[in-house]
């Protein structure tokens, strides 16, 4: 059957007190926008319409990387009855069309399946679901017979009305031909002097025509965010269902409700996670990874047996097997830790290749450097990479051995199995197996009491 979609995606989103248009506020790290284009790619559409508004530079900007959209724009933000209108056009007299809203961002493809095979052969199909309590919802009306009239908003909802818990999600199933028809015909009197799609059921019925309605029970996946409230309500769902597929993969969560994943993540067995761990971008933890409390890891590879203690971060790099990061350090993006690596507290690392279980362990700063195999860097150690307009490499050969607060001036090597006494300034190469300090000889002198 060929059909398109069309997301609503133009309304101002005046309740989310922002500059930033509302559909691109984030879910799990992703414009809200886009978990609904996802959702609507996976239904295999011909079309995929998405109506903008005032700030269409900034929605298509976000969207770019898609390429199979087509931007309909909606001059003004005259309703969502009108926004479907502007979208008329673009579609085919012949098809069907799935009207989604993109403040609606949980929504998935089963209910969206199961809503239009459930519809398909009324004239017009909605999807409804209860809310406890429906604040600022459509409301679903029915007759005596059960029969759906029409839907009212909550502003010209009357008490009693407002009582009612089934709301309109603001999905809908229906043909081009009908709604070329209808949206004419809609009027804007009502308290917010818009064009309102729902009005379309009393037209439909005026023609004797069915109105279907489908009742999701997951009313959770199909409420809509209009303030920042909701954002955060609706961030909670999504998150506790990220935390539930990775529990179902094996994954051990310390507590569900405090774990947060903004991106892809890619798990091996028997990973464990602490509480508040952020997972962003792409990130792979590959078999056996401990992630301590308060740690967050950006678009990073950390091999089998890899453990980060409490509160490090982690961006843009790989690591392990089997190293270990923290407690408190920071490793920034194009770094590598090789296997059984160690990075400890109050160290940051960037742009470094550290070899296979060299131990970085105290207060260090490692920059632009290539590091062998079983280093051992003092407590105190800084690669001084940056004169001020240009960044130099640090090389360490294998088995060298640096002493605690010792300055590393780049660019430099430093050979294999070198010792650099504690409270040296390195400023030249060293040659392999030498041993290197600047010390100012000590002098004790007696003190007057
Ligand atoms: C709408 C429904 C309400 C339903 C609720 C579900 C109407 C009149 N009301 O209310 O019955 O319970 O959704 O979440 O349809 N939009 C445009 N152009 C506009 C106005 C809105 O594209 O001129 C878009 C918005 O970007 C949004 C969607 O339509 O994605 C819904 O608009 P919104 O203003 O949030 O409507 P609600 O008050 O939530
Ligand atoms: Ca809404």
């Amino acid at each position: 059957m060929s059909f398109s979609i069309i997301i609503l995606a133009a309304g101002q989103g005046k309740r989310m007190q922002s500059n930033l248009p509302k559909v691109l506020h984030t879910i799990g790290g992703v414009p809200m926008v886009e978990h609904v284009i996802k959702t609507a790619e996976t239904l295999a559409p011909k079309n995929i319409l998405v109506v903008y508004g005032n700030q269409g530079e900034k929605l298509k900007a976000a969207l770019s990387h898609h390429t199979n959209l087509i931007f309909v724009e909606q001059p003004e933000p005259k309703g969502t009855g009108n926004a479907v209108l502007n979208a008329l056009p673009y579609l085919n007299e012949e098809e069907k069309v799935l009207i989604l809203c993109a403040d609606t961002p949980l929504i998935s493809p089963p209910i969206l399946q199961d809503f239009i095979r459930t519809t398909d052969d009324a004239e017009l199909g909605i999807l409804t679901a209860h809310a406890f309590p429906p604040a600022g919802l459509g409301r679903i009306i029915r007759d005596p017979k059960n029969q759906l009239i029409r839907i009212v908003e909550e502003k010209e909802a009357s008490p009693e009305e407002r009582e009612i818990t089934e709301f309109n999600t603001g999905v809908y199933w229906v043909s081009t031909q009908k709604l070329r028809a209808w949206l004419p015909k809609l009027t804007c009197s009502n308290a917010q002097q818009e064009y309102y799609l729902t009005d379309i059921v009393p037209l439909a019925l005026q023609e004797n025509l069915e109105v279907r309605t489908f009742l999701t029970p997951s009313s959770t996946e199909v409420l809509g965010i209009n303030d920042k409230q909701q954002l955060a309500v609706i961030e909670r769902i999504y998150q506790i269902s990220q935390a539930q597929n990775l529990m179902d993969k094996g994954v051990t969560v310390v507590d569900p409700a405090r774990l947060d994943v903004r991106g892809k993540v890619h798990i091996g067995k028997d990973v464990r996670l602490d509480i508040n761990v952020i997972l962003e971008g792409e990130v792979t933890l590959e078999e056996g990874v401990n992630i301590g409390p308060n740690v967050i890891i950006k678009n990073a590879i950390l091999k089998k047996g890899t453990e980060v203690l409490a509160n490090s971060i982690i961006d843009g790099a790989s690591i392990g097997p089997y190293a270990s990061v923290g407690p408190f350090a920071r490793i920034r993006p194009g770094t590598v830790l090789h296997e059984k690596a160690k990075v400890g507290n109050f160290v940051e690392i960037k742009n470094a290749n550290i070899g296979e279980s060299t131990k970085v362990n105290h207060l260090s700063y490692i920059g632009d450097a290539v590091l062998g195999k079983h280093v051992n860097i003092g407590a105190g150690t800084i690669t001084c990479n940056y004169d001020g307009q240009h960044k130099y490499q640090t090389i360490i050969g294998d088995y060298a051995f640096i002493g605690s607060d010792t300055q590393i001036v780049a660019p430099i090597t430093i050979g294999e199995g070198v010792t650099v006494g504690a409270g040296t300034t390195v400023l030249k190469d060293v040659p392999s197996y030498h041993l290197i300090h600047n010390i100012i000889q000590q002098r004790n002198v007696v003190k007057e009491k």
